[in-house]
C-alpha cells in the first residue's frame, strides 16, 4: 500500500488564526493573495485561480510555488488551500469554470462525473433565485478522504467528505445521491448566503446555516425534479428538531453577541437549532411572505450588503420593502412576527375544538411537568400562520395572534373534518378535539388519499409527540399506525417508523419487544408484497426515488420483524456474494439493509468477509454502507474489538469514529458496549477526535438514547460530573438535553409500558 500524503485547511470557524496571523472575525473582511511553496509532486489549490506555478529552489530544496490571483473582499474563516496529487475533471457553465477533484483512482473510475453534472444547474438556479451572479470565475469541489464535517463553503474551493460528493451508480445508492444533490446545493447557497454577504458575528449563524440548510432543498428539487425533495424537509429537519425544542434545556435560535465568544461556544452553536429550525422557519417565512416576495426581499439584501457583514434584521428589513411594494398584508410587520419565532425557543401546539370553535395555543414540552426557567418577553406566545382545511377544501390563510380565539368558522359536524397547518408549512404542532381525531383517524382507514401526504406524515408525528406529552392518550397515537397497512407512501410510513424506533429503544429490552414485532411485522407484510409485485419479484428497479426509499423500508422492516420469506430472500443475495467477492448481486439502494440483515443473522464468517470488503473498497459510499453493516453483529466479543478499532485511525478512519461507535449503540446488544466505551475512553476521544460538526453532541445522544432507568439516569449524572474537567465541547448541550430525556423516558415507561403491551395484543390478528 503507498501512503499519499495531502494538506488541507480547514478554517471555520475559528481555525485561520492557526494557518496565519489574522484579524480572525467575520466581519474582519479583506482582499487575500495567496501564494504556496510545495512539493514538485503536487499541485496546489486555493479560492482563486492559479496565476502561475514555477520550480523554485529554497534553501537547497527543489520546490513548486504556486501563486493565486487575488480574493475577493472576504472573511478568513472562508479562506482554504489544499496541497495533494489529486486530479480532476472539468467543465465551464457559462463563465465559470467547475472543475471537481478526487483521488486518482475516483477520478478514473467516473466518480466525480454526477457532482460535475449537476453543479453548474444548480449554481445557476441559485443565480436566478437571489437575482445576483455567481461572483467568482471558478468554483472547485474537493473530495477529501478523511474530513471531520461533511462539508465546507470555503468561497471557490469547497471540500467535501468523499460520501458527499463522489458517485457511482454501481456502489452507490439513491441515498448517496440525494445526499451529493442536496449538500452541494447547501455549499452553493452559501456561496452568495455566507460569502459574499456575511453575518457580522457568530451569534446570527443561525441565519446562515438555517438559510442553507432550506434553499438545499430547493437547489437540489431543481437538479432532480422527479424526486419531490423539497418535501422531505419535514422529517429531516422540522421533525428532527422538534424533538430537541421541545426540552425545556433548548434555546433561542438568536444569541447574544456576548455570548458566544470563546472558540468553543461558537462551535456550539452550529447545532440542530441552528440548522434545522433555522431552515423550519425560514421556509415557514418564505411560504406565509409567498416566495416572489421572500426573493425579492432576499434579493436586494444580498445586492445591497455584497462583500459586506448584516445582522439577521438587515434580512427582515429587506423582507419588510419586498412586503411594501408587493401589497401583501400581514397582521404586523416581519419582525414584530419573526420576533416571537427567533428570541424564544421552542414552538406551540395549536389546539382547536370543533365543537367550540375554539382556538388556543401553548409552549409545547414533551416532559410536561418539566419547568420551563428561561423567560422569554413574549411569554411563550408566538403569531401563527394556519394553513388550513375544511369539508375537504383549502381555507384562506388565518393568523392567530393570540393565546385564544373562537370563531365558528373553526366548527364542524358530521363526517366533515378539519385539517390545520397543511403541508406543514408552519413549525408547530395541531391538537383537535377527539371528535375530529376520530374523523381524522376514519379518513385515514377510507381514503387517506383526502389528507396531502405531507398531512399525513403530520398527523402521526403530531399524535406520537402530543401522546408522548401527555396531551392525547398513546392509544391514539398507535392507531394512527393502523392504516399502514394499505399505506404505499414513503413518507407517512418513515414518520411512523421513525415514532415507533422511539417504542424498540424503550421496549426492546423487555418482554412487550415480543408484541411490539408481532403488530410491525402484520403491518409491513403488505408492503414487502406491494414491492415484490412492482419489482416482479425482486428483478426490475423501482422508478420513483421515494418509492425507491420505501422498498428499503419493506425489506428492512419485513426482515426485522422476521418475515420468513425476507431473511431467506437477502441471506441469498449476500451469500451470493460470499461465494463470489467479485460480483455484488444486491442492489446498491439495497445493500445497507441487506448487509446488515445477513451480518446479524450471520457469524464471524459474514463479518470477517464484510470487514474484508470494507477495506477494499475504493469508493467511500460502499465502505460507509459496510461500516455500518458491521455494528449489525449481535457477538459481544466482535463489538467490543469493533468499538477498539474505533481508536485506530489506520483502521477507521478518524471522521467515522464517533459514528462507527454510534451504529454499535443503535443496536441493542451493543448499547451498553459502546456506553462503557464511551466513558472509559472519553478523555481520549475528546482531545484526538476534536469536535466535528456534530460529532460530540451525536456521539452524546447517541449512546444515551435507550436511558429510561433510574439507574442510567444516575450514570449519566456522573458521567457529566466524573468529565467536568475535560469537557463536552459541542456536547455539552447534549449531556443536559440526554439528562431531561433519560428523566421524561423514565417517566413514559411507568405510565405506557401495560397499556401499549395491551394496546398491541389487541391489534395483532391472531
Ligand atoms: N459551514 C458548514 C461546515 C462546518 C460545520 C464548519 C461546523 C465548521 C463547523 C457547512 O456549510 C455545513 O453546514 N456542512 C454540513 C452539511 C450540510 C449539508 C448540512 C455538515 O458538514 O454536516
Ligand atoms: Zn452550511
Amino acid at each position: 500500500m503507498t501512503v499519499r500524503v495531502l494538506a488541507t485547511t480547514q478554517m471555520q470557524p475559528t481555525d485561520a488564526r492557526k494557518a496565519f496571523p489574522c484579524f480572525d472575525e467575520p466581519a474582519m473582511k479583506a482582499f487575500f493573495n495567496i501564494t504556496v511553496l510545495h512539493d514538485r509532486s503536487t499541485t496546489a489549490i486555493s479560492n482563486g485561480k492559479e496565476i502561475e506555478s514555477v520550480d523554485v529552489e529554497i534553501n537547497g530544496i527543489l520546490l513548486k510555488r504556486t501563486r493565486f490571483e487575488q480574493t475577493k473582499r472576504m472573511s478568513t474563516y472562508l479562506l482554504a488551500f489544499i496541497v495533494s496529487e489529486f486530479t480532476f475533471i472539468e467543465e465551464m457553465t457559462g463563465d465559470v469554470n467547475i472543475r471537481i477533484f478526487a483521488r486518482k483512482e475516483a477520478i478514473d473510475a467516473g466518480q466525480g462525473q454526477y457532482a460535475l453534472n449537476k453543479t453548474g444547474p444548480i449554481l445557476k438556479f441559485f443565480e436566478d433565485y437571489y437575482k445576483a451572479k455567481y461572483p467568482l470565475s471558478k468554483s472547485d469541489q474537493v473530495a477529501l478522504p478523511d474530513f471531520n464535517a461533511g462539508a465546507m463553503e470555503n468561497w471557490g474551493l469547497i471540500t467535501y467528505r468523499e460520501t458527499a460528493l463522489l458517485y457511482d451508480p454501481a456502489f452507490s445508492s439513491n441515498g448517496n445521491k440525494e445526499r451529493i444533490a442536496t449538500i452541494i446545493a447547501h455549499e452553493l447557497a452559501h456561496m452568495w448566503f455566507g460569502n459574499l454577504v456575511t453575518i457580522k458575528w457568530w451569534n446570527d449563524l443561525w441565519l446562515n446555516e438555517g438559510f442553507a440548510s432550506y434553499v438545499e432543498y430547493l437547489g437540489a428539487d431543481h437538479a432532480e425534479p422527479t424526486w419531490n425533495i423539497k418535501d422531505l424537509i419535514v422529517l429531516g429537519d422540522i421533525h428532527r428538531v422538534f424533538a430537541v425544542d421541545a426540552l425545556t434545556s433548548s434555546h433561542p435560535l438568536s444569541s447574544k453577541e456576548e455570548d458566544v465568544m470563546k472558540p468553543e461556544q461558537i462551535s456550539e452553536v452550529f447545532d440542530s437549532i441552528s440548522y434545522s429550525k433555522g431552515a423550519s422557519v425560514l421556509r415557514m417565512l418564505s411560504d406565509f411572505l409567498t416566495e416572489p416576495v421572500f426573493v425579492q426581499g432576499l434579493s436586494t439584501y444580498l445586492n445591497h450588503f455584497s462583500f459586506n457583514n448584516t445582522v439577521y434584521t438587515d434580512l427582515w428589513d429587506h423582507l419588510e420593502m419586498a412586503v411594501n411594494s408587493s401589497g401583501t398584508v400581514l397582521p404586523m410587520s416581519v419582525s414584530d412576527i419573526m420576533d416571537r419565532w427567533v428570541l424564544q425557543m421552542g414552538f406551540p401546539v395549536v389546539t382547536i375544538n370543533t365543537i367550540t370553535g375554539q382556538l388556543s395555543q401553548k409552549h409545547f414540552l414533551l416532559d410536561p411537568e418539566s419547568v420551563v426557567e428561561r423567560p422569554s418577553q413574549f411569554n411563550y406566545e408566538w403569531i401563527i400562520p394556519i394553513q388550513w382545511m375544511k369539508n375537504s377544501g383549502q381555507q384562506p390563510l388565518f393568523w392567530l395572534e393570540n393565546k385564544e380565539y373562537q370563531n365558528d368558522m373553526w366548527k364542524t359536524t358530521g363526517d366533515n373534518w378539519v385539517l390545520a397547518n397543511l403541508n406543514v408549512s408552519g413549525y408547530y404542532r395541531v391538537n383537535y378535539d377527539t371528535d375530529n381525531w376520530e374523523r381524522l383517524l376514519k379518513t385515514l382507514q377510507t381514503t387517506p388519499e383526502s389528507i396531502p401526504v405531507l398531512n399525513r406524515v403530520q398527523l402521526i408525528d403530531d399524535a406520537f409527540n402530543l401522546a408522548r406529552a401527555q396531551i392525547i392518550p398513546t392509544t391514539l397515537a398507535l392507531r394512527t399506525t393502523q392504516y399502514l397497512s394499505n399505506e404505499t407512501e414513503y413518507m407517512p410510513w418513515k414518520s411512523a417508523l421513525d415514532n415507533l424506533d422511539y417504542f424498540y429503544l424503550m421496549f426492546d429490552r423487555s418482554e412487550v419487544y415480543g408484541s411490539l414485532q408481532a403488530y410491525i411485522g402484520q403491518q409491513v407484510e403488505n408492503l414487502f408484497y406491494h414491492f415484490k409485485n412492482l419489482t416482479g419479484n425482486w428483478t426490475k428497479e423501482i422508478e420513483g426515488h421515494l418509492d425507491q426509499y420505501n422498498q428499503v423500508t419493506a425489506i428492512r422492516m419485513a426482515c426485522s420483524t422476521g418475515l420468513e420469506e425476507c431473511t431467506t430472500l437477502v441471506k441469498g443475495w449476500f451469500d451470493q456474494w460470499m461465494d463470489n467477492p467479485a460480483i455484488n448481486p444486491i442492489h446498491p439502494n439495497l445493500r445497507s439493509t441487506v448487509y446488515c440483515s445477513a451480518i446479524a443473522a450471520g457469524g464471524t464468517k459474514e463479518w470477517n468477509f464484510a470487514w474484508q470488503m470494507f477495506q477494499n473498497a475504493n469508493i467511500a459510499s460502499e465502505a460507509e454502507k459496510l461500516r455500518a453493516a458491521l455494528a449489525c453483529s449481535t457477538t459481544p466479543w466482535v463489538l467490543n474489538r469493533y468499538l477498539e478499532f474505533t481508536l485506530n485511525p489506520k483502521l477507521i478512519r478518524k471522521q467515522d469514529a464517533t459514528s462507527t461507535i454510534i451504529y454499535i449503540a443503535n443496536n441493542v446488544v451493543g448499547q451498553p458496549l459502546a456506553w462503557d466505551f464511551v466513558r472509559a475512553n472519553w478523555e481520549y476521544i475528546f482531545n484526538e477526535y476534536g469536535g466535528g460538526s456534530f460529532s460530540f453532541s451525536n456521539l452524546i445522544n447517541g449512546v444515551t438514547k435507550r436511558f429510561s432507568t433510574q439507574f442510567e439516569l444516575k450514570q449519566l449524572e456522573q458521567f457529566r460530573d466524573d468529565n467536568s474537567g475535560v469537557g463536552f465541547g459541542s456536547g455539552t448541550l447534549a449531556i443536559q438535553q440526554s439528562i431531561e430525556r433519560t428523566s421524561a423516558n423514565i417517566k413514559w415507561l411507568s405510565q405506557n409500558k401495560v397499556e401499549v403491551m395491551k394496546w398491541l395484543e389487541g391489534a395483532i390478528k391472531k
